[in-house]
């Protein structure tokens, strides 16, 4: 079976590696679910991967299948599934659990250990192949009326958590009715909070460098948000026109923007930081200011990574409403497919240099 795959460690190693076709009988317990890979979507963390700045093999390997965005078509399921059967659509999570308590009770997302086991980023392959088996426990129903959605599920997934564990958090004030959020970055997880973020009417600012109109503005538009380019305002101008944010999510990978984000929050805000920033920047803060506005505001910073299944159901149904709220909108986020695993490098190529792909997927068989 094709795979996928990238030497950890190793720059620009990617290339095509050879795995055993996986049985249902791989997991135990009756509880195995063998799917065909239908497409899988890459991203910043794969172009990071294959750059050497983190992920590493399984044990027992000196290589590391790619994928983290999966979508794809039930072959077969064992005696003691469930909640999916042959011939349904699914996605997957992407995190297995360690050994914490968190990871005990279905949140491996919020695990408390050091080392985090991620199918196609740390320790575990992913789904760049022709077919994976599974437990049940990580595999999620995807609404046959959203297939042409497929690989969002999964980012959809990170924006979903993100912004629930906004709300969780500003359960401290009792009371919280946000109305204006800035979303910084209209890449994929910025695209997708904005949309979250206006299916619960909020004033929205979604910001970004490129001047509109480009597609980012146009689907920022679509989905009834105000799109912002910093080259004709910067975020402290917007400030001062609209008011601070009682809500911000960066998801511009750039630790920068996060920091200089805490400068613009709204008294009791709350700011979530998405991205992850595998380089070694530093930033300059005013920290005595920051710090002052902080106490006396009573301001939260809360970190959100990865997700698990009960954010992808909240992520779906959120892609289902969002799809008959603002029809034909979302699917433009989906730009550029690249036919076949055997096209990994223009794959590779695309998702580094095409400053015009929004996401690259990989459509690895019909279905
Ligand atoms: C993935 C998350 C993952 C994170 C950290 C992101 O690209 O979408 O699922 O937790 O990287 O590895
Ligand atoms: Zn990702």
């Amino acid at each position: 079976m094709k795979a996928i795959a990238v030497r950890p460690g190793k720059k620009n190693s990617v290339h095509l590696a050879d795995l055993p076709k996986p049985k249902l009988d791989d997991v135990p317990g009756g509880r195995g679910v063998l799917i065909r890979v239908l497409k899988v979507g890459v991203d910043a963390t794969d172009k990071e991967i294959n750059d050497a700045q983190y992920g590493n093999s399984p044990p027992g390997y000196d290589f590391l299948v790619l994928g983290h965005e999966f979508f794809g078509i039930v072959d077969s399921v064992g005696p003691n599934v469930r909640n999916v059967k042959p011939g349904d659509y699914v996605t997957a999570t992407v995190r297995r659990p360690g050994g914490s308590i968190y990871d005990k009770i279905g949140t491996s997302d919020m695990t408390s250990e050091e080392t985090y086991y991620e199918r196609g980023i740390n320790l575990l392959h992913g789904y760049l192949t022709e077919y994976i088996v599974d437990d049940c426990e990580f595999i999620v129903q995807m609404p046959v009326g959203l297939k042409h959605l497929h690989v969002l599920a999964e980012p959809m997934s990170c924006a979903a958590k993100a912004v629930q564990q906004a709300f969780e958090v500003q359960r401290r004030l009792r009371v919280w009715r946000p109305r204006v959020a800035y979303v910084l970055g209209a890449g994929q997880i910025g695209l997708l909070t904005t949309l979250i973020l206006r299916l619960r009417n909020l004033e929205v600012y979604t910001i970004a460098r490129g001047e509109a109109p480009n597609l980012k503005s146009e689907i920022v538009t679509g989905l009834g948000s105000n799109y912002v380019s910093t080259k004709q305002k910067s975020i402290k101008q917007l400030s001062e026109e609209v008011g601070k944010a009682d809500l911000i999510i960066d998801a511009t990978g750039s630790s920068a923007i996060a920091f200089g984000a805490m400068e613009v929050l709204g008294h009791n805000g709350v700011l979530v930081w998405t991205s992850i920033t595998g380089g070694r920047n530093h930033v300059e803060v005013p920290g005595d200011k920051v710090n002052l506005d902080w106490v006396l505001g009573n301001k939260l910073l809360v970190g959100s990574v990865n997700a698990n299944r009960d954010h992808f159901e909240m992520g779906i149904r959120d892609l289902a409403v969002g799809e008959v709220t603002w029809p034909g909108v979302i699917k433009k986020i989906l730009t550029t497919p690249v036919r076949g695993l055997d096209n990994y490098q223009e794959m590779m190529r695309l998702l580094v240099e095409d400053q015009s792909a929004l996401k690259v997927y990989v459509d690895v068989a019909e279905g």
